[in-house]
């Protein structure tokens, strides 16, 4: 078939960008992103998670960590991945790195930590052993540090830009509170077939309780699509 194919310009998501990077610094803005494979997973049964998605997807987060004030991810995604969490495949300073940390599980000298770029942050509800981080103690519920109170905290510290870059149960709390504006799913043309859920909400038995987001479409160069997706926000109306 010799049909005619337009290739995607390069920057084809810059657009999702810009609505990050032209948040009013009046309010905390919260995007959170999430990379997953076609049926919905972000690792295999084993654990095995890199790479899912192409090199358009990274540089897609990298370029996405460089508009935000701060990156914050769950203490399961550092002990999984011992992420750097800082800027490298676009251009832009590395923003502020932050961990939940509830019950003081991290260990020191992992790279997250000791890549010395921009402050690092614990949010426990207790202590933490990590002296290089500043430590931003909160109360807890139940096991559970409010995601209204971690951006409120944060806010008060300057950082208005917040991506939640994962795993799947942080970014999962922080939409089951209502508190993320958008969401980019960068979706990999595979099939996993089993594995860990990229998404793990409250589940819906009445299709119309289920969120429908207004979403806007952007196929990356290496057939990865970026869904980046409006959430309903109650804290604006
Ligand atoms: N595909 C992607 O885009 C992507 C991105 C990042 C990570 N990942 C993958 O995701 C996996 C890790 O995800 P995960 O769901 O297991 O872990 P996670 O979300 O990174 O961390 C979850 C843990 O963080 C703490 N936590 C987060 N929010 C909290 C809150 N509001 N209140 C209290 N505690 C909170 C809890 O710690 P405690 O357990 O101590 O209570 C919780 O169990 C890894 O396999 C990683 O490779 C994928």
């Amino acid at each position: 078939m010799t049909g005619l194919r337009t290739a995607p310009p390069e920057n084809s998501a810059d657009e999702a960008l810009r609505r990050v990077r032209e948040a009013s610094p009046e309010r905390p803005f919260v995007v959170a992103q999430l990379g997953q494979s076609l049926d919905g997973r972000i690792a295999t049964v084993t654990g095995e998670s890199r790479y899912i998605n192409g090199p358009g997807a990274l540089t897609h987060l990298h370029a996405l960590r460089a508009c935000v004030d701060a990156v914050v991810v769950g203490v399961g995604t550092i002990i999984a991945d011992d992420p750097l969490l800082t800027v490298r495949r676009a251009p832009g300073k590395s923003p502020a790195r932050v961990v939940i940390d509830p019950s003081g599980r991290l260990e020191p000298g992992l790279r997250w930590e000791s890549a010395d770029e921009a402050p690092c942050y614990v949010i426990s509800g207790g202590n933490t052993k990590i002296t290089a981080a500043t430590h931003i103690p909160l109360p807890m519920d139940n096991g559970t540090l409010a995601p209204a109170r971690i951006i409120d905290a944060l806010f008060k510290l300057g950082m208005r830009r917040l991506l939640i870059e994962g795993g799947a149960r942080t970014i999962s709390g922080f939409i089951e509170a209502n508190c993320v504006d958008r969401l980019h799913i960068l979706l990999a043309p595979v099939l996993i077939g089993s594995g860990k859920m990229g998404l793990d909400l409250i589940p819906q038995g009445d299709l119309s309780r289920a969120r429908r987001p207004v979403v806007h479409t952007y196929p990356l160069s290496d057939g990865d699509v970026l869904f980046d997706c409006a959430l309903s926000d109650p804290r604006k109306a």
